[in-house]
């Protein structure tokens, strides 16, 4: 252990994530001990920087936990003394060398391990890779790279990155991070589905009538227009975090928590499904009001975004999944920017109860009574059943009722970022929750057609007014599959 030491290489060190998220990761599990003895962190960008001005801008966005403020002003310190920048172009091999050069003083006498953080714009992914493949670590040490998305714009265009990367790494190296399955309740899911009797036997069509996959965000692209608008919402999401989340959700049992296994079974499920339609997916793009007073921008507004762009903030779709499983069940996905509401979820109605014996309680809208199971991902982390319960009292009215566990009354302590959870699984080789290239083709496979069909024939978004509840168009496509959309806003738990 004491002879080994990693070096952590945070590429594309001055941009937003890497500083609201990456830093506050590594800074996180280096308070819970869970970096090795010996590490070092690196940030590698363009901008000119001294390494007082990296820690200084780190420090900015470090945070320690509510339940464990003791000593956390001198392990911040501590942290930011271990913590380097190198200032160089990403396409440049020589000012990687530089790097490489930094590095080997640190870790001269140890086994070096190297893990590397993409954090760059896409166009200058592969670039970067090719510059520093020079920097794989010693021979007997490991390399890994952690990829942030968009990993391509479409089947096409993933595929020829993918082999870009594979000149210079093998895909165990391949770190894709895709950071809703860091998410705690996302990791749940498995536990609850194959640890618990009362869920799995009804995990099927025969008792489930559709499940609901639903992200939403209270605010608009502001200040990532740019990139935003050359992918939009189902690039952005939908093909990943909420298609991630419907694997793990359909998946069979897996022969065992080996990440091969599970990645296997998830595979399966998303080449079971069948290739999303343009009829079944509504867009939408969010325009600009005043309400109260107060303007909201529509998407058109930012700058970095042209007045006539088509790119969709809003998408609501409904795919099938057709094995024994699943066939003929609905999964709706829907992910918008600029909503009423922040949150996301996951929600399984079950069918009607046959031949209900309080049928004439329920009055004619049997639908809403029907079980319902959410797992709220975030915010307010929970997972509810909804059930029906009599009134107490003489006479017999019933009512709906949940059966709750809400996280933060059960467990005190915070829950980590998915990031924390991300990094360490990439510092221990543990792969379960990234994204192996044959699911990423697969999950491209089912949005290629649509999203060309879109931008070939210009296929104007609905327009929604920001901060409302989305486009009609999203209810009729439910209503066109029996389904109507669980609603985050109205708290329920
Ligand atoms: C990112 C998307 O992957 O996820 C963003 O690119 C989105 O557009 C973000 O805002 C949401 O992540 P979280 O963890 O804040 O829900």
């Amino acid at each position: 252990q004491n002879k080994t030491t990693l070096s952590i290489i945070v590429v594309g060190a001055s941009g937003d994530l890497a500083k609201k998220k990456i830093f506050p990761a590594l800074f996180a599990l280096y308070y819970e001990d869970f970096l090795p003895e010996h590490f070092t962190v690196f940030g590698y960008a363009r901008s000119k920087m001294t390494d007082g001005e990296l820690r200084n801008m780190i420090s900015q966005t470090l945070t320690c936990r509510i339940d464990k403020r003791e000593n956390c002003n001198d392990k911040m310190e501590q942290f930011l003394q271990r913590c380097f920048y190198h200032s160089g172009q990403y396409g440049s091999e020589e000012n990687f060398k530089e790097l490489d050069d930094k590095l080997k003083e640190k870790e001269t006498g140890k086994l070096a391990n190297r893990l590397f953080y993409l954090s760059i714009p896409p166009d200058i992914f592969v670039a970067a890779v090719k510059s520093a493949s020079c920097l794989a670590a010693s021979q007997f040490g490991w390399t890994r790279v952690i990829v942030e998305k968009p990993f391509g714009r479409d089947s096409e265009s993933s595929r020829e990155l993918t082999a870009s990367l594979k000149k210079y790494l093998i895909e165990e190296q391949i770190f894709r991070i895709d950071h809703y399955l860091g998410k705690e309740l996302v990791e749940n899911l498995s536990v609850l589905r194959f640890s618990n009797l009362v869920f799995e036997p009804l995990w099927s069509r025969q008792y489930i009538r559709n499940v609901q996959l639903i992200f939403s965000e209270d605010f608009g692209t502001e200040g990532r227009g740019g990139y935003f608008d050359s992918y939009g919402i189902i690039r952005d999401i939908m093909q990943n975090h909420l298609l991630q989340i419907l694997a793990l959700f359909a998946m069979e049992t897996p022969v065992s928590l080996d990440a091969e296994d599970i990645r296997n079974e998830k595979v399966k499920v998303l080449r079971s499904m069948r290739t999303l339609q343009v009829d079944d997916i509504v867009i939408g793009q969010y325009k600009g009001h005043s309400k109260g007073g107060k303007t909201y921008p529509s998407y058109t507004d930012d700058p970095q975004v042209p007045n006539n762009s088509l790119t969709p903030t809003f998408a609501a779709a409904a795919m099938f999944i057709d094995n024994s499983r699943w066939d003929s069940v609905p999964f709706l996905l829907k992910a918008g920017k600029a909503l009423h509401s922040k949150g996301a979820e996951i929600r399984v109605q079950f069918r009607h109860v046959p031949g209900n014996l309080y049928r004439r309680n329920f009055g004619t809208d049997l639908d809403k009574n029907t079980n319902e199971l959410v797992i709220r991902v975030q915010p307010n982390e929970a997972i509810y059943l909804k059930i029906n319960n009599k009134i107490p009292g003489l006479g017999m009215r019933l009512d709906r009722s949940n059966l709750n566990l809400l996280y933060s009354t059960k467990y005190t302590k915070e829950i980590p970022d998915a990031y924390e959870r991300l990094l360490l699984d990439a510092i221990s080789g543990e792969r379960r929750l990234f994204i192996r290239s044959d699911e990423l083709d697969a999950a491209w496979a089912l949005f290629t057609p649509v999203l060309k069909e879109l931008e070939e024939k210009h296929v104007a978004p609905e327009l929604y007014p920001y901060g409302s509840r989305g486009p009609v168009g999203a209810h009729y496509l439910a209503a066109k599959y029996n389904v109507r959309w669980g609603d985050l806003s109205s708290e329920d738990s």
